[in-house]
């Protein structure tokens, strides 16, 4: 970024409408779709404000060092690395969730999984014991814990950098006493049954991860996104999981892709589950599917 160019900037250099306006330019030129915002969203990251306030005075002069973090955040926004990852933390149900370039991004889609399990499970103060398979930043498993006060809880993911980073994520949040983290293949070294089984599996066709939008398909990992040649060898691994790892009157909850919904129900029924419930997120797409062990009551 030329800091000492911008001719079309009304502020002068080094102050923060100077800032805010060649780092809008920047962001523009790179395709970004909400330049100007994302420009302020990253000094006020930088000055450790809110947004808000740095319209206030656009002509405050902002110090050397911290202007130069500001240019060095916004080049690596423009290559599309992921406002997550350059902010640290996503909020995810309200709570803030630590992030790294070891997993996905926590999405509000996900949140569907949470609002699919306050339904099947209304009692909040049940000393409900819950896994999260594949469990990335901790996301679901610790939002649900946040949910159920007597709720305890395992998080499984195969990158020892993911469930670092959950168990970082239990800490910050007060969690860390119920919550625990470890490094596996699904379920593999699990013996125990749960009353509740999360999992945002991968689920990207193979050949679509290349293309999708760049911040994904370049920042985030093929080991959280990669669902095999149709999308669904994750869900073949975990459903046939699930009938030793419910407890009677137990229920999985599963985030599905687009279109997904009918695959993934016929391989539940396949190693022995009913689908209880489909739910829809906020664009109408289905996302989580409730599954019971055959032999428990449906709900
Ligand atoms: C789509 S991400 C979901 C992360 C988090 N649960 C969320 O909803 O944001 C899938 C996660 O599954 C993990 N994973 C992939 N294959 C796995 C396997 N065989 N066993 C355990 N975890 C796996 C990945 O490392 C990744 O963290």
């Amino acid at each position: 970024m030329n800091r000492g160019g911008g001719s079309s900037c009304a502020e002068p250099a080094g102050t923060v409408g100077f800032l805010l306006c060649r780092g809008g330019q920047v962001l523009r030129a790179a395709a970004i779709e909400a330049p100007r915002m994302e420009a302020r969203l990253l000094l006020s990251h930088v000055l450790d404000c809110r947004a808000e306030d740095l319209l206030r005075d656009p002509r405050a002069a902002v110090a050397a060092a911290a202007a130069q973090r500001f240019v060095g955040l916004v080049q690596r926004r423009a290559q599309h690395e992921p406002m997550a990852f350059l902010l640290g933390w996503q909020e995810f149900w309200s709570l803030r969730f630590a992030v790294s370039a070891a997993t996905l991004i926590p999405r509000a889609d996900s949140e569907t999984l949470l609002d699919a399990t306050l339904a099947a499970f209304p009692v909040r103060d049940a000393p409900l014991r819950v896994l999260d398979l594949g469990t990335g930043t901790g996301c679901l498993l610790l939002a649900a814990l946040t949910e159920y006060s007597n709720a305890t809880g395992v998080g499984v993911d195969r990158s020892a950098a993911a469930a670092a980073l959950a168990a970082g994520n239990a800490r910050s949040l007060g969690l860390a006493g119920r919550a625990a983290f470890l490094v596996a293949d699904w379920a593999a070294p699990l013996a125990g049954r749960f009353d509740l089984v999360l999992s945002n599996p991968p689920y990207i066709e193979a050949a679509v991860v290349p293309a999708l939008m760049p911040e994904v398909a370049r920042h985030e990992p093929a080991s959280a996104l990669d669902g095999g040649a149709d999308g669904l060898a994750a869900y073949r691994a975990i459903v046939t999981e699930l009938p030793r790892l419910l407890r009677p009157g137990g229920r999985a909850v599963l985030e599905l892709g687009a279109g997904q919904g009918p695959a993934v129900a016929a391989l539940a029924e396949q190693a022995g589950l009913e689908t209880a419930r489909v739910r829809a997120d906020l664009g109408g797409i289905d996302r989580a599917l409730v599954l019971l062990a055959r032999a428990g009551r449906a709900g």
